[in-house]
């Protein structure tokens, strides 16, 4: 077994390898060189979550990487990764910190790493979500899954976690309150790819393979890189599918919105089509009442429009129809045919069309959001039908345009 990388104080630090660091090697960590350096780092800047003595920062600056920053709560580490840094004439920011409590303001960095360090984290679905926030184009995690053992002092079929099939999170339940941090939250494969492709839409589908390091996991995931996002969205049964017929196959209607001519790729709220690498055009079909009476409850919490921060530039065309269209198209095309739930919900919404203020709150928290997005927003417009033809505004008119739209009913 490789020696450890031994402190002038006397401590001996065998979990990660550092060429030309005196002493001899802990671990090597190279076999990860791959899938995090792989896509370039050069100009680019990392942060190594929990970075030990620094072998990845030192790494990314090796490779042309324009910054590299490491935290680490381990004082002696810090002070270790330091002097190894300065021996190599090399210049990281480390800093000595614990990354679940530590305030980046608004610092993003292109790539993120959080390699075995989960299970040692309080709140590691929080600390996920925070990793997937700070990473401008790249997450790379390497972590515990539990094994069949970890699973036989619980009730769960381990059967089910050997077929990879269960998204499962577990809690280790330590003797003493010292061990805390250690081995407290094991993560499935299928737990990972819920929380990376299930709770956002903004990365593409991870990757997960077998690390050649204590049978953990690496996952990476890129984040989508869409060029213009353009949002279509209106009330159920508004008229939005034929909207973005009308947008994909005619010039003129792109002209009309002030949107360049496609081809556009049309996708859902589930974004499910939208193929890996970069889509220089998207059109996405999104419910404005998607949210109501869905565990989600508001736009923000919608992984859907996670999306939206992933556009270079983002459109939205906002459909405003008179309730009691809304209501006849309903009974028209919605309620027939239809089964089960969504049989339900849409003699709900039928219902809850007939008052007065129903819409008013969804198109105001709506807006909202829109707003949020001022940076990116190129085009904010309302399509308002009202007979045969459609008007085009802008989106500042759309509170006059709803009390039209109720005089006119
Ligand atoms: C198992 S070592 C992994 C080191 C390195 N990431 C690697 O894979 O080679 C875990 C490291 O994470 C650090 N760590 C634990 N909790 C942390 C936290 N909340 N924030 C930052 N680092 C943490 C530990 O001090 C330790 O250095």
């Amino acid at each position: 077994m490789a020696e450890s990388t031994q402190s002038p104080a006397g401590r001996r630090f065998s979990y990660q390898a550092v060429p030309g660091a005196s002493g001899a090697a802990g671990h090597d960590r190279s076999y990860l060189n791959d899938v995090i350096f792989g896509t370039g780092i050069a100009d680019q800047t990392i942060l190594d979550i929990g970075c030990y003595l620094g072998f990845f920062c030192l790494e990314a600056l090796r490779r042309g990487a324009a910054g590299a920053t490491g935290i680490e709560p381990d004082l002696e580490c810090v002070r270790r990764a330091n002097e190894i840094a300065a021996a190599n004439g090399q210049a990281p920011e480390y800093i000595a910190g614990d990354f679940e409590s530590w305030d980046w303001g608004g610092r993003r960095f292109d790539v993120v790493l959080c390699l075995n360090i989960l299970h040692h984290m309080f709140d590691p679905v929080h600390a996920l979500r925070r990793i997937m926030r700070l990473a401008r184009s790249k997450v790379v995690l390497e972590f515990a899954a539990p094994r069949p053992r970890d699973l036989l002092r619980t009730r769960i079929n381990p059967l089910a976690l050997l077929a990879g099939s269960l998204p499962a999170i577990l809690l280790g339940a330590p003797k003493r309150t010292e061990d805390v941090a250690a081995q407290s939250f094991l993560f499935t494969a299928k737990a990972m790819e819920v929380l990376f492709n299930k709770h956002t839409t903004a990365f593409e589908p991870v990757t997960i393979t077998k690390s050649p390091f204590k049978g953990r996991l690496v996952l990476e995931a890129r984040r989508r890189r869409i060029g213009h996002l353009v949002v279509v969205t209106g009330p159920t049964a508004s008229g939005k599918s034929t909207l973005i017929k009308r947008i994909a196959g005619d010039p003129a209607c792109c002209g009309r919105l002030g949107l360049e001519d496609g081809p556009w790729l049309l996708t859902d709220a589930h974004v499910k089509n939208l193929p890996r690498g970069r889509v220089d055009r998207a059109i996405m079909h999104y419910d404005l009442l998607r949210p109501y009476r869905r565990s989600i409850k508001a736009y923000d919490r919608d992984p859907a429009t996670d999306l939206f921060g992933e556009a270079e530039a983002l459109s939205v065309v906002t459909l405003m129809v008179a309730p009691d269209r809304l209501r006849d198209q309903l009974r028209t095309s919605e309620l027939t045919g239809r089964r089960g739930q969504r049989r339900k919900r849409q003699a709900d919404i039928h219902e809850r069309y007939a008052e007065r203020d129903f819409l008013r709150s969804w198109y105001e928290a709506w807006f909202a959001l829109v707003a949020r997005h001022a940076p990116r927003l190129r085009n904010n417009a309302i399509v308002v039908r009202r007979g045969a033809a459609d008007d085009i505004l802008p989106a500042q008119c759309w509170r006059e345009v709803y009390e039209g739209l109720l005089g006119n009913t």
